[in-house]
């Protein structure tokens, strides 16, 4: 379906050589790039900070979604607003005071997403639909690229229905893959977010498979 939006992780990509990556990828036809931001508390894992989101985004064209899995959030929203995300997305785990945090990341002139592992309702955003550009359906529990997919489509469903005709995106990360992204699709979701299964087979000297994945999903 072309009103889907594919949005390939650099947490799949080579990370040397992030910038060709981007470049690479949105080359190859991706609508977004995901950016993945780990701090070793919130999830546990460690990626990269606002320094390497501001050293990317020359090398990106289109919408830079910056994905933040960390716990506290608000101290850093200014930084990464500065690095010119389009998109900052906060966990409603992360904080007990996310309608704060989404406010804050829309007076930095950001788009503001929320995001819900796996184990969270749909229930936890219903005050937020006004606040909010996007809602990520989280269909692994975060940390790590590669992990088995997790079916959330009833969650997706109440989504779309709660949200109605408001602007707002549903976004789904986690184990997109071909046999997966029907599933989402068909449910409400309109970003797929895919890590491994964007990057995998290819490099920034031999990107032709990244089409070919992107296509594929
Ligand atoms: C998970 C990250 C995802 C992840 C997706 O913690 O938020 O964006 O990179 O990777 P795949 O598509 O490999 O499951
Ligand atoms: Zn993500």
């Amino acid at each position: 379906d072309r009103s889907i939006k594919i949005a390939p992780s650099i947490l799949a990509a080579d990370f040397a050589n992030f910038g060709a990556e981007c470049e690479a990828i949105e080359a190859q036809g991706a609508d977004w790039v995901h950016v993945d931001v780990m701090d070793g508390h919130f999830v546990p894992n460690i990626t990269f900070g606002p320094a390497m989101c501001a050293a990317i985004r020359p090398h990106i064209k289109g919408v830079m979604d910056v994905h933040l899995m960390i716990s506290p959030v608000d101290p850093y929203i200014d930084a990464f607003a500065k690095a010119r995300a389009d998109f900052i997305t906060a966990h409603v785990e992360a904080t007990p005071h996310i309608h704060r945090t989404l406010q804050a990341i829309r007076d930095a002139g950001v788009k503001a997403g929320v995001a819900l592992n796996p184990g969270t309702p749909a229930s936890a955003v219903a005050e937020l639909l006004d606040m909010v550009d996007l809602i990520c359906v989280m269909t692994v529990n975060p940390g790590f690229g590669g992990q088995k997919f997790i079916d959330m489509s009833a969650k997706i469903r109440e989504l779309r229905a709660m949200i109605g005709d408001r602007p707002i995106h549903i976004e789904i990360d986690g184990g997109v893959d071909p046999k997966t992204a029907p599933l989402v699709a068909l449910a409400g979701a309109d970003v797929l977010v895919a890590g491994s299964a964007a990057f995998k087979g290819g490099s920034v000297s031999d990107p032709a498979p990244y089409g070919e994945n992107i296509r594929a999903i």
